[in-house]
């Protein structure tokens, strides 16, 4: 089961950093150590909420979304505090969609996953 998880959680930063490598910053290479860190500690149940709804914008260059795995596109929104990023999350923000379009998805969900995409724990 344990090997199962982390194999899909590999997989799926594997997938991440290939995205990643769009986007036209410097830090190629914090961009590629980001997602593996991030992804290991990302749950199944994460992973798949993820899939369904943050991805279709958070991994995919020029949708304007800082993209999963960039952390220096992460790092001006993670010095805004975990309150605006929650805020923002649930209510939507300029081209965001309030609640990312996970109906569903709890603020726990939502902090998981913006750990998950951004590699970083909120404080
Ligand atoms: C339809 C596209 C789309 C989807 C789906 C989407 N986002 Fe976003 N998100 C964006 C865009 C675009 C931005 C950048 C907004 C800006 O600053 O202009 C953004 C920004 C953010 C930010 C940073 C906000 C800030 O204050 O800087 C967070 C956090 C975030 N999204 C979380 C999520 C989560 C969690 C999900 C999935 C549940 C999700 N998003 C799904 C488009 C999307």
């Amino acid at each position: 089961m344990n090997l199962i998880r982390l194999a899909a959680a590999v997989s799926a930063a594997f997938l991440l950093a290939a995205c990643g490598h769009h986007e036209q910053t410097a830090a190629a290479t914090p961009t590629a150590a980001a997602a593996p860190a991030a992804a290991a500690n990302a749950s199944p149940a994460t992973l798949k909420l993820f899939q369904q709804t943050c991805h279709n914008c958070h991994a995919v260059p020029g949708t304007g979304a800082p993209q999963a795995g960039d952390a220096q596109a992460w790092a001006p929104r993670l010095a805004q505090g975990r309150d605006t990023l929650l805020d923002h999350t649930i209510n939507g923000y300029k081209g965001m969609p309030p609640m990312g379009t996970c109906t569903q998805c709890t603020e726990q969900d939502f902090v998981a996953l913006i750990e998950y995409m951004s590699g970083a724990q909120l404080k």
